[in-house]
């Protein structure tokens, strides 16, 4: 067991997925790139690990997701033209998003053979040390950044940390759920984990959101991990084997704000309206569109 807490300065974003629910979208464009006002969902996660310290960005791609590494690098024609327009706001906020050269690195997972494979392929890129791993397609809205939240958390207590949110009970069988000591604390202990436990069977309704701090150790049990559910290979599964055989702590940390999964056409719209409601440049005349749809087709 790790008594040593290591700081966690990489995070590991898996987005080699084919997106298959949002076809014919995701042809051409990777799904972690799709907008969510005008941002792609990607770089609304990605600033959120920026805003929990974090200094080196891991992207797990694939095939037909090259745009990715475009989007995390200088654009010196756009940037040039901009400059010529006389457009210095729009300059100075393309290099606010910008990471520092060296900052990020790609790896290709070669076939998408699941989030545990993915999460493997990243292993040299990370090496000895405790990382984040954030979930591009679930969207964590809050007032703070969750991420940051879990390293706060981790700074107390070591280990491996996952956060969480309640779902209602009669919806705990399409998640990944954990039991932990103390439900309505925000930090507690985790007890067990189980992937999409049969109906009534849950040991709380506290599913996993998608965000995790993971010890290395992580990577020995993924590159002998059988495929699990669905034929994949499961992160959950090594998590599972971490804690019960390796003894490796877990806790859960309750994330108190908004979730939305934006792999899914009904997460990601609704994603879309409340993020557009928040912005002082749109919301009243959104608001004003909004209600002008709801009240004609209600
Ligand atoms: P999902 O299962 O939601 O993504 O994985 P998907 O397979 O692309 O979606 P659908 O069901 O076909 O629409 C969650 C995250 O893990 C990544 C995905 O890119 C997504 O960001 N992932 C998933 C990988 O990187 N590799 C995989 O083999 C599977």
């Amino acid at each position: 067991m790790n008594t040593v807490k290591k700081p966690i300065r990489k995070a590991v974003f898996p987005v080699a997925g084919l997106g298959t629910r949002f076809l014919p979208a995701t042809k051409a464009v990777p799904k972690e790139m799709l907008t969510v006002v005008d941002r792609p969902v990607l770089q609304h996660v990605v600033d959120e690990a920026r805003a929990a310290g974090i200094e080196h960005f891991i992207f797990v791609t694939g095939r037909n997701k090259g745009v990715i590494e475009d989007h995390f690098d200088k654009q010196f024609e756009l940037e040039s033209t901009l400059a010529a327009r006389g457009k210095k706001k729009e300059i100075e906020a393309l290099a606010r998003d910008l990471p520092q050269a060296g900052q990020t690195s790609f790896t290709r997972q070669q076939s998408p053979l699941g989030l545990g494979h993915a999460v493997w392929c990243a292993r040299e890129l990370v090496g000895n040390e405790p990382f984040a791993l954030l979930l591009p397609d679930m969207l964590h809205h809050g007032q703070t950044s969750c991420l940051a939240d879990m390293i706060e958390a981790y700074s107390k207590t070591g280990g491996n940390l996952i956060a969480v949110a309640p779902v209602p009970e009669d919806q705990t069988h399409q998640y990944g759920i954990v039991g932990v000591k103390d439900v309505k604390a925000k930090v507690s202990e985790i007890t067990n984990m189980v992937e999409k436990p049969q109906p009534g069977t849950a040991p709380s309704n506290l599913h996993i959101t998608g965000r995790y701090v993971l010890q290395p150790e992580v990577f020995a049990l993924l590159e002998k991990q059988e495929r699990g559910a669905g034929g994949e290979i499961q992160l959950t599964d090594s998590m599972i084997a971490m804690m019960n055989d390796d003894k490796q702590p877990f806790h859960a940390v309750r994330f108190d704000g908004d979730i939305y999964d934006c792999g899914s056409k009904l997460g990601f719209l609704t994603a879309n309206v409340a993020l557009a409601l928040e912005r002082e440049d749109l919301a009243d005349d959104f608001r004003r569109d909004l209600k002008r749809l709801i009240g004609t087709n209600a």
